[in-house]
């Protein structure tokens, strides 16, 4: 790996500490307090031990990246608690497959809101929180400067540490004009990270074997590809050149929200499900050849997949799973969300949304009317890998001075920035494994894999495939794993609705 070699020439200015010791220091911390509003709205107090940046290699590439924090509840309303066996919640920060750093954080939740980075560009995440009684990088307080509740709030006010990763990400370059952040950067990134913490086992707050995942959108996808990937081999080498800590790197749960994942077939993937919707929210008409050639490789990688759909849906095929997904995921979530409003409101939603059937309770409509609710698609034709390089993720895939490169067949042989060679590059095949869940849960089954997997995406969500996330859950189902997976109805990318059942169900499957 070209890109992996590279060192940080431009030397680091983190203020991380990078003694190259891995060994947690206990007393290192210094006390807090913030205050935690919580999904009903109450308000909680919460005093914790905070340790600011600690690089987690002992041979870091950029410790500003390389770096995570800690927070352990002490005293939550008043009364002590200890949280030496607490589940760990890990929540990265990462968004837009782009840089993400926790070294200048004072605070818990220094990633900003529900894990939310900055998507599809933008900044790297993780600024310094204003103060510590009010945490969020983002500026997630609310009125009555409380912080809103984001999973690492709430996780702390349940009395669970929480650990919070940095990433290199795909536009980091040194001075020798190499791209270092770039695939499979995060995802060692975040392994070695759970190594760090679980050789320091006894030293660092938490139970080291009851590591929980978490990250939205690329952040999800990495989530997903930890719990996916655990302690599988591959990754080895590149553990070995950051001196990661020699320690397990599987973790007990995962929770993905949005995960813009299985890139190599999401170009396929989204125009099977949003090709309908030829306007972008740009005004832009999608060209419909290049859409119906992706649909139609969806539907032959589909096949190869060999998937059944949960609750004894049989065989998930191109031709069903749009009644696969109304039935499964959509309607239930249409239902679960009327029927949460009062009477009146109901009445109100329906009469505006009249492709909505609501009898017993249950509501029930077309796939063809969905998407026209839905609308304007976010995403071109690729939607991945772009003909002329331009998308993220044709960054994510860069390797050396090469800032962007196709990682699809299909995108390099309608390449149109004038490349010599319309083909992949010979590194891309073990690249995609190595950023792909699926290929740890189909082609090589991980028995180190995560067993427990929560999964949540917004209706409206059209920055990937819904047949992303509804695959990973077949997939993992299918191998016997606990899968809670429920999409949000009408939220977009990014939504997380039910922080507070996620924190629940954090206690129910470690319990
Ligand atoms: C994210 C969003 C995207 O549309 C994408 O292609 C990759 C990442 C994000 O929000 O992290």
């Amino acid at each position: 790996g070209i890109a992996l070699g590279a060192q940080a020439s431009t030397g680091s200015s983190s203020s991380a500490s990078s003694s190259g010791s891995l060994v947690f220091d206990p007393d290192a911390y210094e006390k807090l307090t913030t205050t935690v509003t919580d999904t009903d709205g109450d308000e909680h107090s919460v005093t914790y031990h905070f340790w600011k940046a600690i690089t987690y290699v002992a041979k870091p590439v950029d410790a500003t990246y390389q770096s995570l924090v800690v927070s352990a509840p002490v005293e939550i309303d008043g009364k002590a608690v200890d949280p030496s066996d607490a589940p760990i919640l890990l929540a990265n920060s990462v968004g837009g497959y782009m840089p993400s750093s926790v070294a200048d954080a004072t605070g818990v939740g220094a990633g900003g809101m529900s894990g939310g980075g900055a998507p599809g560009g933008g900044a790297p995440s993780g600024s310094a929180s204003p103060s510590a009684s009010a945490p969020g990088a983002n500026g997630n307080t609310n009125a009555t400067g409380g912080a809103t509740a984001s999973n690492q709030l709430l996780a702390l006010a349940a009395g669970y540490v929480v650990v919070e990763p940095g990433a290199r990400g795909r536009t980091l370059k040194n001075s020798a004009g190499e791209y270092y952040g770039t695939a499979p950067a995060a995802i060692v990134d975040l392994k070695a990270a759970v190594r760090y913490v679980r050789s320091n086992r006894g030293r660092i707050p938490g139970d080291v074997d009851r590591i929980v995942s978490a990250g939205t959108s690329a952040g999800g996808a990495l989530s997903a590809l930890l719990g996916a990937s655990g302690d599988s081999p591959i990754y080895d080498r590149y553990l070995k050149e950051l001196g990661a800590a020699d320690a397990s790197d599987a973790i007990f749960a995962t929770g993905a929200w949005c995960p813009i994942t299985d890139l190599e077939h999401a170009d396929g993937a989204y125009e099977w499900n949003w090709g309908a919707n030829a306007t972008q929210s740009t005004g832009k008409v999608v060209d419909q050849s290049v859409s119906k050639e992706l649909s139609a490789q969806f539907a032959e990688y589909q096949a190869s997949l060999k998937l059944r759909g949960l609750n004894r849906f049989g065989a998930l095929t191109a031709r069903n799973y749009d009644e696969y997904l109304l039935r499964q995921y959509l309607q239930p979530s249409a239902t679960a969300y009327l029927a949460g409003l009062s009477d009146s409101e109901r009445e109100t939603y329906l009469a505006k949304n009249t492709f909505i059937t609501w009898s017993a309770g249950k509501a029930t409509f077309t796939w063809d009317d969905y998407l026209t609710h839905v609308g304007a698609r976010k995403k071109t034709a690729p939607a991945f890998d772009a003909f002329d390089l331009s998308a993220g993720e044709n960054n994510e895939f860069g390797a050396g001075t090469t800032e962007n490169r196709h990682f699809t067949a299909y995108g390099a042989k309608n390449d149109t920035t004038g490349l010599s060679t319309k083909r992949v590059a010979a590194d891309i095949p073990e690249k995609l494994h190595l950023m792909n869940p699926m290929y740890h849960l189909v082609d090589k089954v991980n028995g180190r894999r995560s067993k427990h997997w929560w999964i949540r995406l917004g209706t409206n969500d059209t920055d990937t495939s819904h047949v992303v996330s509804a695959n990973l859950a077949a997939a993992a189902a299918g191998l016997g794993d606990d899968v809670n997976h429920l999409y949000y109805w009408d939220q977009g990318h990014g939504a997380n609705t039910d922080p507070g059942d996620f924190i629940t169900w954090i206690a129910k499957v470690t319990g």
